[in-house]
């Protein structure tokens, strides 16, 4: 007798990133042409499971999307064992009613960490799910990387590029914020591409002291202007955004004029570079071979050189931060750039 193919679910939850409809593409064309597969897109993440939101996907609407920003299927940052004013609804167990409803012999989150939480959470309510992290802040703990991360690093470090002239015009500092929530990691690396003279990281504490007097010393050196990069996540004193915390103490401390961009959703935006569709690609690709498996309950990863999978709850509520010891951060101290130590 033979076997009835499986169905399957995608979705994609919490912020955006490029490459997610890659990932959609990787897993609905491996699953559909190599596995003969039916495949569900749920719509806006988790809610298009509550709602019942969904369409199914045929091989040739995954055509054409490989380069596309944002996602096919929509996101949303829905939590649904998050407890709020509607304490009648039960979402988990809604969201098991309409997988069971559907038919779906596995569901495909592809998300952060917030995500990869609430798959584990799902997996505790009796779902196969399979995980694939996506992420610009690159801080999804069990892998190397996350798609979307390498994307938002060019256009963070096009950004700084673009700041170094009309620094220099001006003989400013200019005060650059970068995406990451608590983590550094796009900071760091569009900081160090990018010829940032000051990086600042949530991870390794600044004294503003020590940042104006960097900045003093360079002025003193006859360097005409500096970059100065912060991540969103350092410690910003009550002020909206950490840019204008740093810009603002920088030119009380130093009287250097100074000015702040914060590149903001940009880093999100459009096509995914050629690495973020290769990783996306192959994420997805993965994920099907473990469902083919029936090898549930495990997220992707790549580590090194090699796609690889971790279970799900051993992901927990880690999040991956950047080492203190990170070869990066040495380098940056052996060029003397300023990483704001005490
Ligand atoms: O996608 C990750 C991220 O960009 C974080 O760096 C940022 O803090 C957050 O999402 C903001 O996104 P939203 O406004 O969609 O919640």
């Amino acid at each position: 007798m033979t076997k009835k193919p499986k169905r399957i679910g995608i979705l994609t939850a919490g912020g955006d990133c490029p490459g997610l409809n890659a990932a959609i593409r990787g897993v609905g064309k491996t699953a559909i042409v190599k596995y003969n597969m039916e495949v569900i897109g749920i719509s806006s993440g988790f809610l298009g499971l509550i709602n019942k939101d969904y369409i199914p996907l045929e091989e040739k609407m995954l055509s054409g999307i490989l380069t596309v920003g944002g996602t096919i299927l929509g996101t949303s940052r829905e939590k649904p064992f998050k407890k709020t004013g509607h304490l009648s609804i039960d979402k988990p167990k809604l969201i098991k009613e309409h997988y069971d409803e559907l038919g779906l012999d596995c569901l495909v989150c592809i998300g952060g960490n917030g995500t990869q939480r609430t798959a584990t959470g799902l997996v505790e309510h009796g779902l196969n799910i399979i995980g694939i992290p996506k992420t610009i802040d690159n801080d999804v703990w069990g892998t190397d990387e996350t798609f979307g991360f390498d994307s938002a690093l060019w256009i963070a470090t096009d950004a700084i590029d673009r700041l170094h002239s009309t620094a220099n015009s001006h003989k400013r500092i200019m005060v650059i914020e970068v995406m990451g929530h608590h983590a550094g990691w796009l900071t760091l690396y569009a900081g160090m591409a990018g010829g940032g003279d000051v990086i600042l990281i949530p991870e390794l504490e600044y004294s503003m002291k020590r940042v104006n007097e960097y900045l003093l010393e360079r002025a003193n050196r006859k360097k005409p202007y500096s970059i100065v990069v912060v991540a969103e996540g350092i410690k910003k004193h009550k002020q909206d955004s950490a840019a204008s915390y740093i810009a603002e103490q920088i030119e009380k401390g130093t009287g250097i004029e100074t000015r702040k961009t914060i590149l903001g959703y940009i880093q999100r935006g459009g096509s995914p570079s050629p690495y973020d569709r290769l990783l996306a690609t192959s994420f997805g690709a993965h994920a099907v071979e473990l469902i083919a498996k029936e090898d549930y309950g495990k997220m992707v990863t790549r580590k090194g050189d090699h796609i690889s999978d971790i279970p799900l709850k051993e992901v927990g509520d880690k999040v991956r931060l950047v080492p203190k010891g990170h070869p990066l951060i040495q380098r940056a101290m052996g060029l003397d750039i300023c990483l704001g130590a005490k």
